[in-house]
């Protein structure tokens, strides 16, 4: 089967990469990737040069180059996307564009050549903000959308996009909503490796707010993992939450950092809070266990430290992304 991967250059994409050569080797794995300031072909550099992919530069929201890389797919996994919320309180504009004009380009394409299943990879983030005194709520497949960012409002229109195709056109739409992925790959401007490369370079790292806000982690791989399950053996229409039960503060997130690195609780620096800042994330992910019989192995703990790990062995990989920004 032809399976096309978009942002398969970007931190979750790579990392599908990765996963989806080595459990599914007979399929044709093809990557769609623009290559924006997130996207690093490097990261792919062993599954090319091993002839396990094959890398197309191009753009979702260019019609011609959809048209081109569908022909023939069986199975599109949609992941490229503008996705820093900080970029996109900055400029909204690129957000609306590639997240939802990107993905129209790519549902028309699908229904033109009619491929076989369509996974939208979305975020937790399209449900908004629960309140941190009530830990008894989590995300459900019922909670309404109130996104509060413009990259929270760009996933939530795809979202609702992806799902009228499937309705009005029967369109084999599935759809995945996740909360924070780390792990390897990931762009040193996101929490885990802003910290971890901050800290490698002697840096203090700085904390948004009262650092209370709660995040509900999960290791990429076992995201890969459970967008492999969905992809393959989800029910087109569907919406799929995946989550790992590992909410965490961002307070929490750092001091854990800060053991593992062993350094002092000085190198965190409090700064004004993010515009807008979404308290609490927390995904109930009961139906995608039961479901698809998924369930994440990859402890905190172990995911964090590995995730350290990989940072200090691959300082040719983001001390070039550092540079300019962090200065
Ligand atoms: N990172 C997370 O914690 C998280 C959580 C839930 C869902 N998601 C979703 O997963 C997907 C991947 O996230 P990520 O963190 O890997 O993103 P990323 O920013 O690391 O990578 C995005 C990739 O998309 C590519 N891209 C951007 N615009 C493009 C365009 N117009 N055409 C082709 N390629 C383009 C970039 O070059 C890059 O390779 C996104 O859709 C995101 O919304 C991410």
């Amino acid at each position: 089967m032809k399976v096309i991967l978009t942002g398969g250059a970007g931190f979750i994409g790579a990392n599908l990469a990765y996963h989806w050569s080595d459990a599914y080797p007979e399929d044709e794995l093809v990557v769609l990737d623009k290559l924006t300031y997130a996207g690093h072909r490097e990261s792919l550099a062993p599954l090319e040069q091993a002839g396990k992919i094959r890398f197309v530069l191009g753009d979702i929201v260019d019609p011609d180059v959809v048209d081109t890389a569908l022909r023939g797919a069986g199975l599109v996994l949609h992941l490229a996307a503008e996705t820093h919320v900080d970029r996109s309180l900055a400029d909204p504009a690129p957000f609306l564009t590639t997240n939802v004009l990107g993905t129209r380009t790519l549902l028309e394409g699908a229904r033109k050549h009619d491929v076989g299943r369509f996974l939208l990879v979305s975020t937790d983030e399209v449900f908004g903000s629960l309140p941190l005194d009530h830990p008894e709520l989590r995300f459900t497949l019922t909670s309404r959308y109130d996104p509060r960012s413009p990259y929270a409002a760009s996933k939530a229109a795809a979202d609702h996009l992806a799902r009228a195709y499937h309705h009005t056109y029967g369109l084999p739409v599935l759809i995945s909503n996740c909360g924070n992925n780390y792990g390897p790959f990931q762009h040193p401007e996101k929490l885990i490796p802003l910290a971890i490369t901050r800290l490698l370079q002697g840096k203090k790292v700085p904390l948004y707010g009262d650092g209370a806000n709660v995040r509900d982690w999960i290791h990429v791989e076992d995201h890969a993992r459970a967008l492999a399950a969905i992809a393959r053996r989800g029910t087109p229409g569907q919406t799929y939450l995946v989550g790992a039960d590992g909410e965490r503060s961002n307070r929490e997130v750092l001091a854990r950092l800060l053991a593992l690195l062993h350094r002092e609780p000085e190198s965190i620096e409090p700064v004004a809070d993010r515009l807008g800042h979404d308290r609490r994330y927390a995904i109930d992910p009961s139906h995608l266990r039961e479901s698809l019989g998924w369930k994440p192995e990859v402890s905190f703990d172990e995911g964090l430290a590995r995730t350290v790990a990989w940072y200090q062995e691959h300082r040719s990989w983001w001390e070039p992304l550092v540079r300019p920004h962090n200065g």
